[in-house]
């Protein structure tokens, strides 16, 4: 009988893509996929430990499952991802009925762990080495590229599609898990990046995002001659088919006049960059070791302003850092109201044991002040992010058609300034189907238009906006 699997993903892009991949060598393996936890024989999470609450939501839905695994015991429970890399062996003290842990170096192999399952009894755990303690070369083994070929059957949109051109990360911000987790920072040749992103053109894919926790930081060699992130966006530039590339997420210190140039100069790159700033205090971005000031972020802002100028430019935030006070915290809120970002990831600091801010600084902000400045944050570039979309309001703008549009779609973040917008369903019941899709400059657009519509370039010409969202009517739609 055809065993079906269950996969839910928490988490970053990095994630979903790791998702993706997963999904793929099951289906080709000949399981199916379900989504109801109840009616399948492999329950799979995909985890995420950059914050407590992401891990929490996690363990909670394993405690959920531990009556129908008595029930049940031949279903399987896997644990993948960076909870996995983290907590190892740890999940199966809280957690006994868990029958697989398996880190994001090791999900390669997971075809081959659910079938030695299938023989054996007993969990099996596959993880990396631990950052601390070992040789960089030597953990790097254990991180080892996972890109196989694209299988459209497990892709979510046709016309769009994520390609990671790095793996880990080595800044080491003292607050975050991602370095421990993911490994040490590896860039993939250029040639496998563009052979991949033939094939997905192939199949019908128009938008590309290159994904790397530091993505501006790409760089290999080939033939001798050093190739950077802007080199990267030529050779993706001509692909046949490609008609938008973006990239995530850039590291503000690596934001070189070269890669502006080349979102300048290449008309597929959309102008478009998600920059994240984490604080405007200089001590703050000292004790989280960001290896800039808020002058120089200043500048790189300047920079991709006179370079860029029609740029949208994203920001990530963390409030209630070790030692932040409220004067500390209003330099960030100055900041916010100066960069006049397109919208801010906006986050309350979460200690993640392993990191040096956990070693060295003590969790001192109150969960009520972090969650008031969260909101007092989030309503200064609410307020931004509406008078700037204002400017399109009888403008004209060209989109692609990502599919029907769903109200307070789950984000990565407690609070994202630009994903839950109660007026998108108010719309929903004029009979005609409600569709979203994304500027260049990546602003949410929903109008009326037809099923068909979907994975095709759209004009929309713009009505009314709020914070997060532009409204409007199909002006044309390309065949
Ligand atoms: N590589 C990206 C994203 C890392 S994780 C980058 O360098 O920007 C995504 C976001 O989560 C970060 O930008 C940061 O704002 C937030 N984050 C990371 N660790 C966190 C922590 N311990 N508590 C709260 N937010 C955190
Ligand atoms: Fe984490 Fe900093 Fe690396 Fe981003 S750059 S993944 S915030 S350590
Ligand atoms: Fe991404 Fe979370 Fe891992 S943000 S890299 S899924 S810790």
């Amino acid at each position: 009988m055809t065993k079906r699997f269950y996969l839910e993903t928490v988490g970053c892009q990095m994630n979903v893509l790791d998702s993706e991949l997963v999904a793929a060598a099951l289906l080709q393996a000949g399981f199916q996929r379900t989504n109801e936890r109840r009616r399948a024989d492999i329950i799979l999470f995909n985890t995420c430990s950059v914050r407590q609450h992401a891990e929490d939501k996690i363990y909670s839905a394993l405690g959920r499952l531990k009556h129908i695994k008595e029930q049940r015991p031949d279903k399987l429970v896997g644990v993948l991802g960076c909870m996995a890399q983290k907590d190892q062996e740890a999940i199966l003290r809280r957690a006994p009925h868990v029958d697989l842990v398996v880190g994001p170096g090791q999900i390669g192999g997971l075809v081959a762990m659910i079938e030695e399952l299938q023989r054996t009894k007993g969990p099996q755990v596959a993880v990396g080495l631990p950052r601390r303690g070992h040789a960089r070369h030597a953990v790097a083994q254990f991180f080892t590229l996972y890109d196989p070929e694209r299988v459209q059957a497990a892709r979510s949109q046709r016309h769009r599609a994520m390609v990671r051109v790095m793996l880990g990360c080595d800044k080491f911000c003292t607050y975050c898990i991602v370095p421990s987790v993911r490994g040490p920072e590896q860039s993939r040749p250029a040639s496998e990046i563009t052979a991949e992103i033939r094939l997905l053109a192939e199949q019908g894919c128009r938008e590309i995002t290159l994904l790397g926790q530091t993505v501006n930081s790409y760089h290999t060699t080939e033939n001798g001659r050093r190739l950077r992130l802007a080199d990267l966006l030529e050779r993706v530039s001509e692909v046949p088919g490609i008609r938008r590339i973006r990239f995530v997420t850039n590291y503000p210190r690596d934001m070189t006049p070269d890669l502006l140039q080349a979102v300048r100069d290449l008309p597929k790159v959309c102008p478009y960059l998600h920059v994240p700033a984490q604080s405007g205090c200089n001590p703050v971005l000292k004790r989280m070791k960001r290896g800039y000031t808020a002058e120089q972020y200043r500048e790189m802002l300047a920079a991709i302003h006179e370079t860029v100028p029609q740029a949208s430019v994203t920001s990530d935030f963390i409030v209630g850092f070790c030692g932040e006070t409220e004067e500390d915290f209003q330099a960030t809120v100055r900041l916010t109201e100066e960069a006049r970002f397109k919208n801010s990831f906006i986050f309350k600091y979460s200690p993640r044991p392993g990191t040096k801010a956990v070693e060295l600084f003590p969790d001192d902000v109150p969960d009520s002040v972090k969650r008031r400045r969260n909101h007092e944050l989030l309503a200064v570039q609410n307020r931004i992010s509406e008078e700037d979309n204002r400017r399109f309001i009888g403008k004209t703008v060209e989109i692609l058609v990502d599919g029907p549009s769903k109200a307070a779609a789950g984000a990565e973040s407690e609070t994202a300034a630009g994903k839950s917008d109660a007026s998108t369903r108010r719309r929903a019941d004029t009979g005609k189907l409600q569709l979203t899709g994304r500027t260049p400059c990546d602003r949410i657009v929903v109008f009326d238009g037809q099923a068909d519509w979907i994975g095709r370039f759209a004009r929309v010409h713009i009505e009314s906006v709020t914070a997060v969202t532009l409204f409007g009517s199909a002006v044309s739609v390309e065949s």
